[in-house]
This record gives structure tokens, C-alpha cells and sequence, in this order.
């Protein structure tokens, strides 16, 4: 089972790769189709794609990209965010190197491969220098102060988490049984392009999250949890999550 917390703690994005082509990608393969999605009733798709299958504004040259698609229910941004920073932090886990691609888009013979719609990819290979961050120092994040009401066993690891253009967008009020988690809120022009990849945003922290209560010994459930506080000025509800120890009593 691959270490996905202690990569938490670790990772980066790389955007300098060796352009050899990976020839584990079947091992990736099978750890995608074990993912765990935060919705399961949405249905998603992941397609491998090289350079000539996208435009990139930014380029970023690797030699492969995981594309991904998904039914477009509701929530389905978020679900993206939780399943692809489970491979994000598998890749670096593996020593490889990956780096979220939020402007970058597959041709559209490549895009119509699929009835499912094109939310977000994934640039990935070997990286051309080193795949690790030594010290936790070295992340440029919000202070925890900044990003949740009271500190929480689990808030660590969602500060470290990756942001598109690193805005961090999220904050969370919680304990160390549930949490209700807020996004920031865009307006006119800045809604068209942070409102979807800030969603994307909310579900890789949210992966964090889960990733680190796993390894606590408990477990979380995802819900629109009712009676949960006013959002912060300038935040919009996300979502919320009820965290449980494995070795709690079940009642009713
Ligand atoms: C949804 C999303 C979209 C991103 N889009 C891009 C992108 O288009 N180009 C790029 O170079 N980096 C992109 N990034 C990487 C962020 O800039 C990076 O995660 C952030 O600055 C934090 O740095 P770190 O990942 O090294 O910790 C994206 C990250 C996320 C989560």
C-alpha cells in the first residue's frame, strides 16, 4: 500500500521532466482503478495523453498527462480534486514527479473520446531534479490562523495542500469529530476562472483531510450536515464531514 500521508508532507510540483517515457504506467493504472472517490455515484474516466494531445497556455513538457472526465452532477469538481491528489501523491510516493495543469486543455478529437465531460489533468514522468521537498519549511502556505477556527489534529495536512496559483481557498471550522469546510467566494470576472478550479481546490484539501484522519484511525464521512455555522465574510459553504474513530460504538 503506497504511503500517501507521509507524501503530504513531501510533495511539489514539478514542471521539469526527463522526457523518457515512464514504463510503469501500468502500475498507475491499477492504483487509478483502486482510487477512492468522495461521490461514488458520479462517474469518471481517466485518459493518458502526450504532448500532442493538449494546448497548454503554460507549458508544461512531460512526457504523459492523466486527462480526466466526469459526469457533471453535482459535487463532481470536488470528487475530481479528492480522486486526482490520491494520484498526485501516489506519483511522488513512487519518486515521480506531477503538476496540476488548470489552463491546459486536450484537442478536441482527443476530448470527444468520451460522453463524460473534460474537468482538469495531471502533467506526470520523471522528474529532471529532485521530487521532494526536505523540510516542511520549504512550503509557501497560510498560517493555520488563517485557514480554520481552532487548530484540529488533522489541519496540518490540509494547510500543505496544492492550490491552483497556490490561493489556498479554503477554511474550515471543526473539531476532531466533524468539520464544515468553506470556500472562497469569487465575484464577475475572477468567478469565471477561480469558481471551478477553486472547487478542484477544496476537494485535493479534502483529500488531505481524509488522508490524515486514515491515518489517525478514524474515518469521515462526507455530508451537507445541517445546523452548520454561517460562512465566513467572503466564503461560501462547501461541505461538511463527520469524523469517526474505528473503534467508536455504532448507535441506533
Ligand atoms: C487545480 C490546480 C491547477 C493548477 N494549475 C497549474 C497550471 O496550470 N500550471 C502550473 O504550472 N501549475 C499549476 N498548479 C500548481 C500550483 O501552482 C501549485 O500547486 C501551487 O503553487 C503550490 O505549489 P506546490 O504544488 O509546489 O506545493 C495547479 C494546481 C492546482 C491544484
Amino acid at each position: 500500500m503506497p504511503d500517501l500521508y507521509n507524501a503530504i508532507f513531501r510533495r511539489k510540483s514539478i514542471r521539469q521532466y526527463n522526457m523518457t517515457p515512464l514504463d510503469t504506467l501500468q502500475d498507475i493504472q491499477d492504483f487509478i482503478d483502486a482510487l477512492t472517490p468522495m461521490f461514488p455515484d458520479i462517474q469518471v474516466h481517466f485518459e493518458y495523453a502526450v504532448r500532442q494531445d493538449i494546448m497548454n497556455l503554460l507549458p508544461v513538457a512531460a512526457p504523459h498527462y492523466l486527462v480526466a472526465f466526469s459526469e457533471k452532477k453535482d459535487g463532481y469538481l470536488l470528487n475530481m480534486g479528492f480522486m486526482m491528489q490520491q494520484i498526485d501523491l501516489y506519483l511522488s510516493s513512487r519518486g515521480l514527479g506531477s503538476c496540476w495543469l488548470g489552463v491546459a486543455l486536450p484537442h478536441s478529437e482527443f476530448r470527444h473520446r468520451t460522453q463524460l465531460s473534460y474537468v482538469i489533468m495531471l502533467a506526470f514522468g520523471r522528474p529532471q531534479s529532485l521530487s521532494h521537498r526536505q523540510d516542511v519549511q520549504e512550503f509557501k502556505r497560510k498560517t493555520p490562523e488563517e485557514i480554520a477556527s481552532s487548530p484540529t489534529p488533522w489541519l496540518e495536512a490540509v494547510r500543505l495542500a496544492p492550490s491552483a496559483t497556490n490561493r489556498q481557498p479554503w477554511y474550515f471550522i471543526g473539531d476532531e469529530s466533524h468539520f464544515h469546510a468553506y470556500c472562497l467566494q469569487h465575484h464577475l470576472i475572477n468567478a469565471l476562472i477561480y469558481g471551478r478550479l477553486h472547487q478542484i481546490d477544496m476537494g485535493i484539501a479534502l483529500c488531505h483531510l481524509w488522508l490524515a484522519v486514515m491515518h489517525d484511525g478514524g474515518r469521515v464521512e462526507f455530508n451537507n450536515m445541517a445546523g452548520r455555522p454561517e460562512p465566513p465574510k467572503g466564503y461560501t459553504y462547501a461541505i461538511s464531514g463527520i469524523i469517526r474513530q474505528n473503534d467508536s460504538i455504532e448507535l441506533g
